[in-house]
């Protein structure tokens, strides 16, 4: 199975993800794509050999459909079995949910239902809630709200800030979507619960 990765940022989610792909398990990266041209996680994709590519969603003067069209494309031409956003940071339209309709994951940084959208570990600590986590997803045409596959837990501390939760969230992050997908290439969506 060939999985294509869409990021916009660093790309730790993107080579946790590749670095999990090795040996017996039975998908591989073939494209890690990103809508920031000097997105950091483009380097280090090209340095673990992993074929890259940038469509910049700025090109296309808010012309949504034209810029799906192109991701479109690029994502195709690399033939992917499975799309992995992973700090991907635009919204999709439904044309382009469709296209990828059952094949497609996201990881977001709360416990869903909760906190969909931005600022998830601030609206955490605001709440005053005591855990906090990340989940991932199938992709739908609701925004963060596709069938959860997987989640992770951690404890919100008295003292935290967005910054320190953020970062205990990170590498549960990096354990979840590597486990998540290992099942979801071979058509296992038993939650993942870590
Ligand atoms: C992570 O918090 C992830 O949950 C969110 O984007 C942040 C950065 O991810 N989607 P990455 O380091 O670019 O993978």
């Amino acid at each position: 199975k060939k999985v294509a990765i869409l990021i916009s940022g660093g790309g730790s989610n993107m080579v946790s993800l590749a670095n999990s792909m090795v040996g017996d398990h039975p998908a591989r990266p073939c494209l890690v794509l990103s809508n920031v041209p000097g997105a950091g996680g483009l380097n280090k994709a090209s340095d673990m050999g992993i074929a890259t590519a940038v469509v910049d969603h700025k090109d296309f003067k808010g012309d949504r459909e034209a810029f799906e069209e192109a991701l479109i494309s690029a994502i195709d031409a690399h033939a992917p079995d499975i799309i992995a956003l992973a700090g991907f940071m635009r919204i999709l339209t439904p044309r382009f949910i469709t296209h990828y309709a059952g094949r497609m994951l996201n990881i977001h940084p709360s416990l869903l239902p909760k906190y969909k959208g931005l600022h998830t570990h601030q609206r955490a600590i605001e709440a005053g809630d005591s855990e906090a986590g990340c989940s991932v997803h199938e992709v739908t045409a609701e925004l963060d709200g596709g069938p959860i596959l997987g989640q992770a837990r951690v404890p919100i501390l008295p003292d935290d800030t967005a910054d320190t939760l953020a970062a205990r969230v990170l590498p549960r992050e990096h354990a979840l979507y590597p486990a998540v997908l290992r099942r979801f290439v071979v058509g296992d969506i038993t939650r993942v619960d870590l």
